[in-house]
């Protein structure tokens, strides 16, 4: 087998995009497109993957550090942005030695064509092989070639060379055979080919694509692999080509979970990040979203509208309609809303359940207990068997600090409650409904804080009369100006 390197080229502005961001850090599927490119890359290449950075250098090197998906990626920059022949010479020192190729073949993705598939560029690896060819590259047919660079062949159907968008006659503006991006090229012939390069062209570029014409001048083989799915070919230069790349990803992502054995009862309003697993016989209704790096369990049942991010789900667990649940663990069997909040630092044991317009924030909830309904739990530790009365809150902030609070296991709180942090109620006690709890309740106990009621009796009947008269009193004075007038005008 021949040794493979990549290089990915991410360098340029993307200007069509009309984006403070480069083109490729903008996201599909929860990733930055280039993380796609590199991701057939790594796949691909056997002898090391290099990445050119140009346009907002460090902020890509950064986003491809914080992915953690590339440790032995190479960054080289390309600084100023002539061009995707100027920069794969940019590559050159890393991949080369002494002047001699490292690699027997060269890999060489636009980082802008996120949708190609691993088996495309194996079977482009196998025909170059296969043809013995110098330079090997993927087309495909488009309706629409506006904007990609036109496959030019012979009367034979020889590829001559690839002529770019701005700079093709009529005649070969109407050509539909499209370059894709995706290139091998034999190591011994890249870097002195590129050296041939001129900027020659409507933008004053080396072009990459120049490659194909040196090679047939120099009567090297030149071979071309036609893709049938012109979707794996797009090439990302706006956003509405961003959004169709999406698309396509997710119609993608939804077929490989429905294959696993996910039932999606409306695969295209269903959102899933490429980052995301999904257990066996989970349902997801429609409207749901999962993102980031989320781990949903078998048997779960996910309804309407809620929005899952970077949190694991165990087995069997159920959330209701319109949830947001971010950075948090959840426990076989547990449940969750409707109208639910859970945010970062959130932990349901098993069985737990967390209810109706209920917010938790950095708080365990122990197996079995209950908070169902209008609670606000943060910066909190609730024990096992534990029912949190509706609209208990934790006052877990002193406009300084944020303190804990600490429930043990089969605490019943009344409804109403307020838990003035830091403050601790001891296993088993009892919080008497709409107490404001400043001291701690110890095990066993019953606590109650709040002001003792007073009933007068008789009082109501007399409270009542003093509201007729008022009313009484109230409206003869509104009609009194009226009758004023009617006088008046008599
Ligand atoms: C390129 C091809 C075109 C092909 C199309 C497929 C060339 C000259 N043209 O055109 O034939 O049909 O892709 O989508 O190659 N880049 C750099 N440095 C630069 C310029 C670009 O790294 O100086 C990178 C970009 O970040 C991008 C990729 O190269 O990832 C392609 O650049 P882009 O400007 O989008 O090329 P196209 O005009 O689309
Ligand atoms: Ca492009």
């Amino acid at each position: 087998m021949k040794r493979v390197t990549a290089i990915v080229l991410a360098a340029g502005l993307g200007k069509r995009m009309r984006s403070k961001m480069a083109k490729v850090l903008h996201s599909i599927a929860g990733r930055p497109m280039v993380w796609y490119s590199l991701a057939l890359a790594r796949a691909m290449a056997d002898s090391g993957v290099v990445v050119v950075v140009g346009h907002q250098a460090n902020r890509v090197r950064k986003v491809l550090e914080e992915t953690d998906c590339f440790p032995s990626l190479q960054c080289v920059e390309q600084s100023p942005q002539r061009g995707t022949g100027h920069a794969v010479q940019q590559a050159r020192m890393v991949v080369t030695q002494n002047g001699q190729a490292c690699a027997d073949t060269y890999l060489v993705l636009n980082g802008d064509t996120p949708l190609v598939r691993e088996t495309t560029v194996q079977s482009l690896l196998a025909l170059h092989e296969a043809e013995k060819a110098t330079v090997t590259m993927l087309t495909t047919q488009l309706d629409d070639p506006q904007g990609y660079g036109r496959v030019i062949r012979d009367r034979e159907g020889e590829v001559l060379r690839i002529v770019e968008d701005g700079d093709a006659s009529s005649e070969e503006s109407g050509v539909h055979e499209v370059n894709v991006g995706t290139y091998v090229v034999d190591g011994p012939f890249l870097f002195k080919a590129l050296d041939a390069l001129e900027p020659k062209n409507a933008q004053q570029e080396y072009y990459l694509t120049d490659l194909i014409h040196i090679a047939v001048t120099q009567g090297l083989r030149v071979s071309a692999l036609p893709s049938t799915d012109t979707m794996e070919c797009l090439g990302i230069n706006t956003r509405e080509q961003l959004a169709l790349a999406e698309r396509v990803m997710q119609q993608r992502l939804c077929r490989k979970w429905m294959q696993e054995g996910v039932t999606m009862r409306d695969p295209d309003t269903t959102t899933i990040d490429v980052r995301v697993e999904i257990g066996r016989d989970t349902i997801l209704h429609p409207n749901v979203t999962l993102e980031g790096q989320t781990h949903i369990g078998e048997e779960c049942v996910i309804r309407s509208s809620t929005r899952i991010t970077d949190t694991v789900l165990g087995n069997r667990v159920k959330v209701e309609d319109a949830c947001v649940v971010e950075g948090a663990v959840v426990e076989d069997g547990a449940s969750i809303g409707p109208f639910a909040r859970l945010r970062p630092g959130t932990i349901l044991r098993q069985n737990a359940k967390v209810g109706n317009f209920v917010e938790v924030k950095s708080t365990e909830v122990g197996e079995d207990s209950k908070v169902n309904h209008l609670s606000y739990l943060g910066d909190a530790w609730i024990g096992k068997d534990v029912n949190i009365g509706a609209g208990t809150i934790t006052c877990n902030y002193d406009g300084y600090k944020k303190h804990h609070t600490i429930v043990e296991d089969q605490v019943f709180i009344g409804s109403g409650t307020q838990l003035i942090a830091p403050v601790t109620i001891g296993r088993g006690a009892v919080v008497g409904a709409g107490s404001t709890v400043t001291q701690d309740v110890p095990a066993g106990a019953l606590g109650i804080a709040r002001a003792q009621q007073v009933n007068k009796s008789g009082k109501a009947a007399q409270r009542r009369a003093l509201h007729v008269n008022q009313v009484a009193g109230s409206s003869k004075k509104k009609t009194k100006p009226k009758s004023k007038k009617k006088s008046r005008g008599a």
